[in-house]
């Protein structure tokens, strides 16, 4: 497989590098971009036990100086005080503002050390090298990271675009189930905001997908990075289009939020809102039966059928508040019509309850 590079037009702009292998030529893939200089490589501990080795050798043979540090695996190490440890532990490194902070895992280790090089020095810079679907079809390019609250997700971030984003797809293969069908989640959301012709692909495609077919799963992330490319760099700051990208966040945070953070996967947690909120939008918005259907179709055949979550619509109504795309309280949904047809709206939180008594007497697998 020939390795593919996307360019993203945001700030200074920066490649993707997408391919089988990439990993090992790391080293030589940053000395092509910045100055040989100190690096914290920050990864988490099951992931550093996987790859930090080969990373480490590719760096050291470039030149580069390595410190690792491995936080816990999961969503519960995505937190201030964690930022708070690096940050310190960068300083006593000595770490200055010519070097590079290096991102070697998945979506959490990505917000988290992408966060800490956004404020060390007022911003050094940083490298993304995904290794779990989710992050290489999505948290990787953007550059939004951020930290979680006990308040809710995310409420604590910046945006910091990164040098380059390495993705080797090789490093899939290990990947839990679980986590591999949360990444799909975030596949499907790119999918049915991007439109007609990469839903049908990503239909047609779904049973390679489920078995991690290299050639399609490289496609797959190549669809979806070049989509998020086009979306970010028409809106960086989530100041209009962007806001696309949210599409199942307003329900999955909120799930995420209840459950107790690292308890359900967040790309599980989008799925389940992406059909919560198709089904709002057809009581709402532009969806109609067959738009919801086929939408459920596809989740179930990547390997996502519903959870059979159940919650207190209370509790989950207050998380849905909280959430930073509420604004003044009223809370704000990506409502989708179609394929690549959708509109962000505040919905009234007489739908929203009736919509989550309904949600909530759903049982695992079961189409309402
Ligand atoms: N910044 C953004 O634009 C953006 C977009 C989407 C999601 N996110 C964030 O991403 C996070 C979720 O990311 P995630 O799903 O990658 O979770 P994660 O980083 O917790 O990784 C999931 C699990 O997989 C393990 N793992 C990682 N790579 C592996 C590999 N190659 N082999 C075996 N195990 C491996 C990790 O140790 C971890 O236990 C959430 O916090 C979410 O908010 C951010």
């Amino acid at each position: 497989m020939n390795p593919i590079t996307i360019r993203v037009d945001v700030g200074d702009g920066y490649d993707v590098i997408i391919g089988e292998g990439p990993l090992s030529r790391l080293g030589e893939l940053l000395s092509e971009r910045t100055p040989v200089c100190k690096s914290a490589l920050i990864t988490d501990q099951a992931v550093g036990e996987l790859f930090a080795m080969q990373v480490d050798t590719s760096l050291a043979r470039a030149g580069f100086v390595v410190t690792p540090m491995a936080v816990p695996p999961g969503e519960t190490s995505k937190t201030w005080q964690m930022a708070g440890d690096i940050l310190e532990t960068l300083a006593k490194y000595g770490l200055g503002r010519e070097d590079l902070m290096i991102a070697l895992g998945g979506g959490v280790v990505g917000d988290l050390a992408g966060f800490v090089a956004s404020v060390y020095m007022r911003g050094i810079s940083f490298v993304q090298v995904p290794t779990t679907l989710l992050a290489m079809v999505d948290s990787s390019v953007g550059g939004k990271t951020a930290v979680d609250l006990s308040a809710g997700k995310n409420l604590a971030g910046s945006f910091k675009q990164p040098l380059v984003v390495v993705a080797d797809i090789s490093t899939l293969t290990s990947l839990p189930d679980e986590e591999w069908r949360s990444g799909l989640a975030e596949v499907a959301k790119s999918a049915v905001i991007d439109g007609e012709e990469f839903t049908g692909w990503l239909e047609a495609h779904a049973k390679q997908l489920l078995a991690r077919e290299a050639e399609v799963v490289a496609e797959a992330v190549r669809r979806c990075v070049e989509f998020k490319a086009r979306i970010v760099a028409g809106d960086e700051r989530e100041e209009g289009p962007r806001e696309c990208l949210n599409y199942g966040h307003t329900l999955g945070h909120a799930i995420e939020k209840v459950a107790g953070y690292g308890e359900i996967a967040h790309g599980l947690a989008v799925a389940e809102g992406m059909r919560f909120e198709a089904r709002v939008a057809m009581d709402v918005g532009e969806a109609d039966a067959a738009f919801v259907k086929r939408q459920d179709r596809l989740l179930d055949a990547l390997g996502m059928p519903p959870l059979g979550l159940h919650m207190h619509s209370n509790e989950v109504l207050s998380a849905m508040r909280g959430d930073k795309k509420a604004r003044g309280g009223a809370i704000r949904m990506v409502l989708p019509g179609a394929p690549g047809q959708w509109q962000c709206s505040e919905v009234v939180d007489e739908v929203i309850d009736a919509h989550l008594e309904a949600w909530s007497s759903t049982k695992e697998g079961d189409q309402r």
